[in-house]
């Protein structure tokens, strides 16, 4: 062991022992740090079982985008690409999580990786709508849906990304007139809303479509909010798995990456495995209600219970530089900026 006692020792090795030792000592005791952007409690579980395996503690916080953790967890790649540009991320390009994550789904620069699927799907009102009835996102332009349609802020990230996809699959063109008959069958003074409060507008029948993130279904039913307001969701929504004889479902990603300058690194890194692992991605699907990126992780049973659908193989990374074009169709089409909630 190293001791510090000898009259001999420099002014430097004084320091080393007196200062750095004792706080590197007291920095391995503080936890390592996650955020979770849907509220803390459901990543819970998950971290709870990563701490029993590996010993280290950490702590979930409820951040959200602002990448103050030694861990950050980021919901769309539009996020993401962000986080990087501000330099909010250390590169962990690994050759053994590259070989688990497909290209499609991680940062081609090594500096996030996907870890968790979401669906922007179309849910319908199943008084209004037929099984089947919507088979694309293409079916939502169809004039005879005119008031029918709810709609969420064109700021919405997860907006925007899906828009983004529509240019890299079908140019700008053919995405404005989509974005233009949508916003047209939100009708004249629409209402916006988040996907939580589209879920109960057309859960009650206010609207007969909307688009959600379908985790956003398995939250409302992991709140309690059907027994607040009496119905069971499955009784009165479908999920329509859309373009599946076309370019698949849009998917968009839920990416983790590693604090730029964390002391925690290591530690960083050993989380960032255990959520890619099996087990990790198993967990994930049943607390967060997301699909894994692995072929090799089966989706939670709650999410299977919406049935099954082939995913949009675009590679996210196309997606960056379309943001200003998707933008400037919101504006021009008058799909508002902002919502109501
Ligand atoms: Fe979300």
């Amino acid at each position: 062991m190293f001791r510090c006692r000898a009259a001999w020792i420099s002014v430097a090795l004084v320091a080393a022992c007196v200062g750095t030792a004792p706080f590197a000592n007291a920095a391995d005791k503080e936890p390592l740090t996650v955020n979770w952007y849907h509220k803390a409690q459901f990543l819970q579980p998950v971290i709870d079982q990563f701490s029993k395996d590996s010993g280290i503690a950490v702590k979930v916080t409820d951040a959200y985008d602002n990448f103050d953790t030694d861990v950050i967890l980021v919901s769309d790649y539009k996020s993401l690409t962000e986080a990087k540009k501000l330099g909010s991320f250390e590169e962990i390009r690994s050759p053994d999580l590259d070989a688990i994550v497909p290209a499609r789904w991680r940062d081609r620069d090594g500096n996030w990786y996907g870890v968790m699927l979401r669906a922007r799907a179309v849910i319908y009102n199943k008084a209004q709508v037929r099984p089947g009835e919507i088979k694309s996102y293409r079916d939502l332009a169809d004039p005879k849906w005119r008031g029918k349609i709810a709609l969420r802020s064109a700021s919405n990230m997860y907006n925007r990304s899906l828009l983004a996809s529509m240019i890299v699959h079908d140019g700008y063109a053919s995405a404005a007139s989509w974005a233009k008959a949508v916003r047209d069958n939100a009708g004249e003074r629409a209402e916006y809303s988040g996907d939580t409060g589209n879920i109960w507008r057309v859960a009650k029948g206010e609207f007969a479509l909307a688009f959600v993130n379908t985790y956003y279904l398995c939250y409302e039913i992991a709140k309690g909010r059907e027994q607040a307001n009496g119905l069971k969701l499955a009784d009165t929504l479908g999920v329509a798995w859309l373009d599946q004889d076309g370019a698949g479902q849009h998917v968009n990603v839920t990416g983790v990456g590693v604090r730029s300058g964390t002391a925690r690194k290591d530690d960083a890194m050993k989380l960032v495995r255990f959520l890619l692992s099996k087990q990790g991605q198993a967990l994930l699907s049943q607390n967060v209600f997301k699909y894994p990126v692995r072929s090799d992780v089966a989706p939670s049973a709650l999410l299977q219970s919406f049935g099954s659908f082939r995913a949009d193989e675009l590679n996210l990374n196309d997606l960056e530089l379309h943001y200003d074009e998707v933008d400037g169709i919101y504006r021009s089409v008058g799909w508002r900026a902002w919502q109501e909630e």
